[in-house]
């Protein structure tokens, strides 16, 4: 497999150098430097979408794009891959790596897990579940990540005077924020989700990527200037951003799996989304709220049984990690709310023979009656609803701690073991 990239690749080097993004506008904002293959890295996402999206997933393809690279290429010529990305970060000391590498207990948080998936390795079994996780792994956990890791950097940078770099690496997050294939970026999942909580600003603008655009205008300035607390400030706020995005994001597959349950169909798929989703901010709401971070990896754990009103309980423990996240209810919005007056067009299913599905949007969570008032049922609309209502036999933290888990969680429920 290697080989045939490696044809296909030297095919492309003519061109490669041809079209520099310095000085050209992507979404608003100006590149100052070449992002090629931070742009490029996002078609690799759709092959190894298209190489799974099939009744015979081609495991064994997707993972050699994902290691080796296919279409994004390094001034020098190399391959640059998504698993370079995964993994180059982790001998670097920067606050983003550093805390999820701290909860994880391995620098290899992204690796790892997408190597299970690639190999079927519990809790990933199932073919959808393994392509879903791969997928939304890329989409969503490994560009936040890299997002944040940029920026990050971009502080190091300018924190020693070196402008230049520190501009390089915004510009660099941007590209990967907005990605050279748009559908694979964070800039649609965040289009996708505004979808469901009324919180687009217009057809093509979540609130959530017009706050990160804004957010990296301010952070290229202030490399540019030498403004270190400017920079860092927009870097706090491009996080706060993305976690109000991935709150969203856990919140509807949890509805989604709730919805699966009712229906008696199996929920692994859903549950493999949300979960995939979770990991994102897992440390983030670990650090705002420990038992929500907690319970939400029990309920979402690929394999466990889906628990009654998943969808209302997720909502009211991210509800309790608000405040701690420092976003708010109304910032994450109304799940069901569909801003029918912008007149956008929904988001069209994927055709044919794949087997991953598309969540469309629904009318709204379930009424809540029976469920705490302060909670999610009405997409989370409710603040600071004490984790300590949840009821006592939902909270693993603390009569089911991990070394004793097992006989509740075959296979071990906790990710951050691996
Ligand atoms: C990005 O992809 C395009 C289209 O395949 C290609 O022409 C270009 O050389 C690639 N650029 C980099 C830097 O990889
Ligand atoms: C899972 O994927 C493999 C590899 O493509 C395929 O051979 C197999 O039929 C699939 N299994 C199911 C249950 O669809
Ligand atoms: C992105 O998705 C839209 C809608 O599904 C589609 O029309 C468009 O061609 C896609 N863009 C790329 C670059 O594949
Ligand atoms: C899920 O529920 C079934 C039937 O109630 C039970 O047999 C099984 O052990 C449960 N699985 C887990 C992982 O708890
Ligand atoms: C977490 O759960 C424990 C035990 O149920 C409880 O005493 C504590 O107040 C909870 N903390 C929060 C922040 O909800």
């Amino acid at each position: 497999m290697r080989a045939i990239f490696l044809v296909a690749a030297l095919a492309l080097v003519a061109g490669a150098s041809a079209q520099s993004m310095k000085g050209k506008e992507l979404k608003g904002y100006t590149f100052g430097s070449d992002v090629g293959p931070w742009l490029n890295v996002s078609m690799d996402v759709k092959a190894i979408k298209d190489a799974l999206n099939s009744p015979e997933p081609n495991f064994k393809l997707a993972q050699s794009i994902y290691m080796d690279g296919m279409n994004a290429r390094r001034p020098d010529g190399s391959l640059f891959s998504l698993r370079t990305m995964a993994t180059e970060p982790k001998s670097v000391d920067t606050p983003f790596w550093k805390l999820y590498t701290q909860f994880y207990k391995t620098p290899y948080w992204l690796d790892d897990n997408m190597m299970r998936a690639f190999g079927g390795i519990p809790p990933y079994v199932t073919n959808v579940t393994r392509a879903q996780v791969i997928v939304k792994s890329l989409q969503s956990a490994l560009t936040t990540a890299y997002v944040m890791h940029e920026l990050d950097e971009a502080v190091e940078k300018l924190k020693a005077g070196k402008k230049q770099e520190a501009s390089d690496n915004v510009d660099q997050g941007w590209a990967i924020f907005v990605g050279g294939d748009i559908n694979e970026s964070l800039w649609t999942v965040a289009a996708k989700r505004a979808n469901e909580y009324g919180t687009k600003l217009n057809c093509d603008i979540s609130r959530v990527s017009d706050a990160v655009r804004k957010s990296f205008l301010a952070a290229q300035k202030a490399a540019q200037s030498g403004d270190v607390k400017a920079l860092e400030k927009a870097r706090s706020e491009v996080q706060r951003q993305l976690t109000i995005l991935f709150t969203q994001a856990i919140i509807t597959y949890s509805h989604e799996m709730y919805l699966d349950k009712a229906a008696g169909v199996p929920a692994d798929e859903h549950q493999s989304e949300a979960y995939s989703f979770f990991r994102v901010i897992a440390p983030l709401i670990n650090q705002a709220n420990k038992n929500a971070s907690e319970a939400l990896d029990f309920w979402l754990f690929p394999g466990m049984n889906v628990t009654e009103d998943v969808d209302l309980k997720a909502a009211r423990a991210l509800a309790a990690s608000y405040k701690g996240l420092g976003i708010t209810a109304d910032e994450v919005g109304r799940y069901g709310d569909k801003q029918a007056e912008l007149g956008c067009k929904d988001y069209v299913p994927s055709s044919g023979s794949g087997i991953l599905s598309t969540t469309q949007a629904k009318d709204s969570l379930r009424p809540a009656e029976g469920a705490a008032p302060a909670a999610g049922g009405e997409g989370a609309k409710g603040e600071e609803a004490p984790v300590e209502e949840m009821p006592a036999e939902e909270m693993p933290a603390e009569e089911a701690p991990v070394e004793e888990a097992p006989a509740a969680a075959p296979g071990g429920r906790r990710l951050r073991l691996f």
